[in-house]
């Protein structure tokens, strides 16, 4: 039609990983999913407090008399480096691993999903960052597959194709995006996340909420221009009927137990509907995308010695606030998912007040951060382009800046 600007997007897509297990007893199921894949050794990459805390012992475990020869590489670290990255894949060369086993929080997962792609690739996993941080190679197909199994419920890592990188030298986070990063299969164990101390829980389960908040806002998939060809089109393609689902039933899971998993970790129940909320929330955002609060707490754990969770909860309510407008009925919607009382609460409150029950915190002063780096961290944010094309409000440096003066 003429005087048209562009063709909108009428297709959207939606991937995951090939398979999950999901509930208590899963992970005894790890021998038949590794023989599955005609698999007879399977290197463990984990980091050392879930190596301490037996559970690598009891999945090695469970593969005894089963013909299955195992080693382990508990060396992940939180905010893995480039280094940490490098050394997982050449533990999985040295050990010649036909499988991966990822076991811990999404700092282990992403590391282990990455090893097992890229070994027998000599090169670096920062050949894979886009330029002009890497070389902005593809993933071979000639990886190993890789199995996820969780002992925290927040990051979705265990069906993402996403693997996050500290670079140190360019004082940067970077997100490596590519389908071949997607776990072959997870085995999603709520028994497994029962030791987890409260405020771990309270910080990954506030990273769930805010993947399902911020896909149930992003921009539609048919707000943008239609790619001129299917590879084209982001692997992030905005909310669809199927995220929005995905989405909700993770805002409502978190609503009634994140409280209940944070006050009793061993109440089976409210575990068990964290890790599916944190799944679903991770189906939804892979395929949404995140948006704004995730550009923020990106651009600020760069820099700023602060978990990836807690920023998350610090910069939601106010990036809901900002966002309050562009689809107020959806907003409305939250409120009652989150089982706050409507007449009285609007969305980003009723995630203040999550986060205040479940002993997160409200600001970035308790990590030190003052007025005088609100500049640099509006500037970081704003470079974070490939997020904020996913928010509802086109955020300016101004926006940015005065979000990050209220999140102090
Ligand atoms: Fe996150």
């Amino acid at each position: 039609m003429s005087g048209e600007l562009y063709e909108p997007e009428t297709v959207w897509e939606f991937e995951m990983g090939d398979r999950v297990k999901f509930g208590v007893g899963a992970s005894s199921e790890l021998p038949s999913a590794i023989h599955e894949h005609g698999a007879s050794s399977a290197l463990f990459v984990t980091d050392q407090g879930v190596a301490d805390a037996g559970i690598v012992d009891h999945l090695r475990g469970v593969l005894d008399d089963h013909d299955i020869e195992t080693a382990v590489h508990a060396a992940v670290e939180p905010e893995p480096s480039v280094a940490v990255y490098d050394e997982a894949i050449r533990a999985a060369e040295t050990f010649d691993a036909e499988l991966v086993v990822g076991v811990g929080g999404g700092s282990s997962m992403d590391v282990a999903k990455t090893a097992s792609a890229l070994l027998g690739d000599d090169g670096s996993v920062l050949d894979y960052a886009a330029p002009p941080i890497g070389e902005g190679r593809s993933v071979p197909a000639t990886g190993r597959p890789c199995l996820c199994i969780p002992t925290t419920s927040g990051t979705g890592s265990e069906t993402s194709p996403v693997a996050v990188v500290s670079v140190a030298a360019e004082n940067r986070k970077i997100g490596l995006s590519d389908r071949r990063l997607r776990p072959a299969m997870a085995l999603v164990d709520p028994t497994l996340v029962t030791s987890l101390p409260p405020a771990p829980t309270a910080f990954s389960g506030m990273d769930a909420l805010g993947h399902a908040i911020e896909s149930y806002s992003a921009v539609r998939y048919d707000a943008k221009p239609r790619p001129s060809t299917p590879e084209e089109r982001p692997d992030y393609n905005g909310r669809s009927l199927l995220t929005d689902q995905l989405a909700r039933k993770a805002i409502e899971l978190v609503g009634d137990n994140l409280r209940r998993a944070v006050d009793n970790g061993n109440d089976l129940d409210a575990r068990r509907n964290m890790a599916l909320a944190s799944l679903l929330a991770g189906m939804a955002f892979t395929n949404a995308g995140t948006t704004a609060a995730h550009a923020l707490a990106m651009a600020t754990g760069a820099v700023v010695d602060i978990p990836h969770g807690v920023a998350v909860a610090i910069f939601l309510p106010e990036v809901m606030r900002y966002n309050a407008q562009s689809a107020p009925e959806r907003f409305d919607e939250i409120v009652a998912l989150l089982g706050a009382d409507d007449t009285t609460a609007t969305a980003s409150e009723a995630v203040e007040e999550l986060r205040h029950d479940v002993g997160v915190a409200d600001g970035l002063g308790e990590f030190g951060v003052t007025e005088d780096r609100v500049g640099e961290l509006a500037d970081r944010t704003i470079g974070m382009d490939r997020l904020l094309s996913r928010n509802a409000r086109r955020m300016t440096r101004d926006d940015a800046e005065r979000i990050l003066r209220r999140a102090l």
